[in-house]
């Protein structure tokens, strides 16, 4: 969330990064009655860096959870190929397309009314050529009507990353532990421990040159992490990076416990989402089995 405890929009206004001014309307400061709703855009999240403040982004893949974590006050929703395990049952998120994520992002971006919706270019979709990731890119915010694209790599991607934003498109880089580069990288390794930190530091230094208006960290020591916000002038994003970052991100179905089984270190289980959903389809199904459902108050 921005700021120290409180939405900046239900607070002061010279406290809120956004300069929508101050409401009273509630989180968001979205006001229904008179529609005056206000985007969140990259240069908000620059200001919370340059204001010391924090935010908060959560994956989203559909219309329900992207609603919701965008009237809680989610500032930034990421359609992550992270959906390649978390909705169509892959084991990694190699396998997902760019034909399958878009339409989960016209989803999200239709329901969220505040948030910024960024999109992940998926594996394969952006690494041949920088002609290759500006036509992706361009897909992701003309069809899936994201306002931003996250790209996975180091400073190998500046040229890209360079030719991306010179069309329009706003780009997070994502270092660290980078999980479309799995299989090179030898599985789930924490990135960037020792005299490896210079390297991450140097990766984000480039990207932040080429364009970039925010890096993304995942799995790299808090130390590291810290080093990498201080060195570059851009917003950072942790997950698995400790707490120095401007935002942090997590799995959304790791974060409400929609997920079952062992859950990485970085992750703090807000709900118990699971529990919860096989509760009600329990009961459900043993209503419709002893007939007490339907009752008569749910017949015609
Ligand atoms: O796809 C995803 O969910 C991500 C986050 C883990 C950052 O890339």
């Amino acid at each position: 969330m921005v700021g120290n405890s409180t939405h900046p929009n239900t607070s002061a206004e010279d406290s809120s990064p956004y300069g929508n001014g101050p409401s009273t309307a509630g989180r968001h400061g979205l006001d229904a009655a008179t529609k005056t709703v206000g985007r969140m855009r990259i240069h908000h999240l620059q200001k919370a860096k340059d204001n010391g403040q924090r935010f908060a982004m959560l994956t989203a893949y559909e219309q329900y959870s992207a609603e919701i974590f965008d009237q809680a006050g989610i500032e930034v929703l990421l359609v992550g190929d992270s959906a390649s395990n978390n909705v169509f049952g892959n084991e990694t998120s190699l396998p997902v397309t760019v034909d399958e994520l878009l339409p989960l992002c016209r989803a999200v971006a239709r329901s969220a009314q505040r948030a910024l919706v960024v999109a992940d270019l998926p594996f394969g979709s952006y690494e041949v050529s920088a002609q290759q990731a500006v036509a992706t890119g361009i897909r992701f915010l003309k069809e899936g009507l994201a306002h931003a694209v996250k790209i996975e790599g180091g400073r190998f991607y500046a040229e890209t990353i360079r030719a991306m934003v010179q069309a329009g498109i706003p780009v997070i880089a994502h270092i660290g532990f980078t999980p479309q580069s799995e299989h090179v990288l030898g599985g789930f390794r924490v990135q960037g421990r020792g005299n490896d930190a210079q390297r991450l530091i140097e990766d984000a230094l480039a990207l932040e040159e080429a364009g970039a208006f925010c890096v993304l960290m995942e799995m790299v020591p808090a130390e590291t992490a810290a080093a990498v916000d201080a060195a570059v002038s851009v917003p950072t994003i942790g997950i698995g990076a400790g707490n120095a970052t401007t935002g942090q991100v997590l799995v959304w179905s790791d974060m409400a416990g929609l997920r079952g089984g062992k859950m990485a270190k970085f992750v703090k289980q807000y709900a118990d989402v699971r529990t919860i959903l096989s509760n009600a389809a329990k009961t459900y199904g043993a209503e419709v089995r002893s007939g007490q459902f339907p009752g008569p108050e749910h017949a015609f």
